[in-house]
């Protein structure tokens, strides 16, 4: 009997995909350019070894699938992906297709999407990391629909669930899904960062040692902030190095790694005119963190800040602000999915997308179920919509007291600041736009509107 999806690269990704796919009951047939990969993968599948089919050519690979074929590709994103493509595609026929799982540019899944011809290709973005992807990721899917329609019962089998509603959903054609899934990742990395944040205070600020810090994380992921990264932040927190036996988080270097995903969302929110500050400072204090040397030299210059901070702040207002902060900069991350959902035309429904990410990803968390509710109910912006509004008119006090205290004493909060300059900028009226609009007319005669008269083209009076 012939296979009923195939699976093209063994990596720690494709083979827990791959061990997904069959322990849902589905024969998969799978291959890897290295024999040997393939070889063991087979091995340790064990019991379902019986539903999978290894294969060491990408002729036999293909040949082991039914028709029309679909063939999952989990290798690195890039030229892989292209060079996988031109392999397959002319051992393929008419109807088949091939899905790109990996962490792809969504520009480059557009470009595939539009040089697919009677191959199919579709590109899908799986969140989760090893453990999501063997046992239930959250899978946001790009490409025809009827191609979506026909490999939707294995992807929602395999996906997350909440309550019973799979984590697996149509976002839209081409490069949507790819697009929903850097987004993802963009608002992973603020979340991340903002939380990086908080544990400085907690450490520098407040000196509380890794069991304290650890027992914090603890107490918020019962409360509003439950998520995964708040969780593995404690077990992070709390892990022994087995090297040493010191506190692990005292050893790892302070530098953080990034493959690109949360830079590409920042990108392309400029372009798109809906900008993500809270996502382009997290992706700023990645590349910053990696400087070492040269932070090094600034301590030596300026010295260190003074940074303890007595009792000034608590746990209790740090959870308050976090809470602010994560509500502002998912309100960015929404916003800019809606404004891509007006300028490439792409349906990308805004609560299906929270509701695919309530399970199974990385970001997963108990407000993004309030989300998806908030953005059903109204298309108006998150910080605009109930409970959030309520939310953060309680914790935007807070969330300033953190960052002004962070200030004075010399704690970089880049994330959790930009969220509060983005709050402040988007509850004042009068703006000092006005200024800019007076210089430009001043170097450029470039105009400006009044606003007590309609017209757009007024100038100053600096002629001569
Ligand atoms: C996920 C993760 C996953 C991967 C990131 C890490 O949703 O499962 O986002 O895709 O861990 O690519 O990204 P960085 O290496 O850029 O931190």
């Amino acid at each position: 009997t012939t296979s009923q999806i195939g699976l093209l690269g063994l990596g720690t990704m494709g083979a827990a995909l791959a061990l997904n796919i069959a322990n849902k009951g589905f024969r998969i047939a799978v291959f890897n350019r290295t024999t040997q990969v393939t070889r063991d993968f087979a091995v340790q599948a064990g019991d379902l070894a019986a539903r999978i089919t290894p294969t060491e050519g990408l002729q036999d690979f293909v040949a082991a699938l039914s028709r029309p074929r679909a063939i999952i590709l989990m290798v690195p994103a890039g030229q892989a992906v292209d060079d996988q493509i031109a392999a397959l595609t002319p051992l393929l026929d008419a109807g088949d297709l091939i899905i790109d799982a990996g962490n792809a540019d969504f520009h480059d899944t557009n470009r595939r999407a539009a040089a697919a011809g009677d191959v199919r290709f579709m590109g899908i973005g799986v969140s989760g990391g090893e453990d999501g992807a063997r046992h239930g990721p959250s899978i946001m899917a790009g490409g025809d629909r009827a191609d979506w329609d026909r490999v939707a019962p294995i992807l929602t089998a395999i996906a997350a669930s909440h309550d019973g509603v799979p984590c697996a959903t149509w976002m839209g054609p081409a490069g949507a899904g790819h697009f929903v899934k850097a987004v993802h990742n963009g608002i992973e990395y603020a979340d991340m960062q903002m939380i990086a944040e908080v544990y400085g205070i907690l450490r520098d600020g407040m000196g509380l040692d890794n069991a304290a810090i650890a027992k914090t994380f603890r107490t918020w992921n019962d409360g509003a902030l439950a998520s995964y990264l708040i969780e593995i932040s404690g077990h992070v927190a709390a892990a022994t190095d087995t090297l040493t036996g010191q506190p692990l988080l005292d050893i790892i270097t302070d530098a953080a790694g990034q493959k690109g995903t949360g830079r590409w969302t920042a990108i392309e929110a400029q372009h798109l005119g809906a900008p993500v500050p809270v996502i382009e400072a997290a992706v700023a204090a990645r590349n910053l963190s990696s400087r070492r040397d040269e932070r090094a030299q600034g301590q030596a210059a300026f010295g260190a800040a003074p940074q303890a901070m007595g009792d000034a702040l608590t746990a209790t207002d740090l959870e308050r602000a976090l809470i602010a902060g994560k509500i502002i900069c998912y309100a960015q991350g929404f916003a800019m999915i809606d404004a891509a959902a007006r300028a490439f035309d792409w349906p990308l429904p805004l609560p299906d997308i929270a509701k695919v990410w309530r399970a199974g990803c990385i970001i997963r968390s108990v407000m993004l179920d309030d989300m998806a509710t908030a953005l059903a109910r109204s298309d108006a912006n998150l910080m605009l919509s109930a409970p959030f509004t309520d939310l953060l008119r309680d914790t935007h006090v807070t969330l300033r007291k953190v960052v002004a205290q962070a200030a004075l004493h010399g704690l970089p909060v880049p994330a959790l600041s930009s969220a509060l300059a983005y709050f402040d900028t988007m509850r004042t009226h009068r703006g000092t736009a006005n200024l800019l609009q007076g210089q430009r007319d001043f170097f450029g005669r470039h105009g400006f509107e009044r606003l007590d008269r309609d017209g757009t083209d007024f100038h100053g009076p600096w002629a001569d």
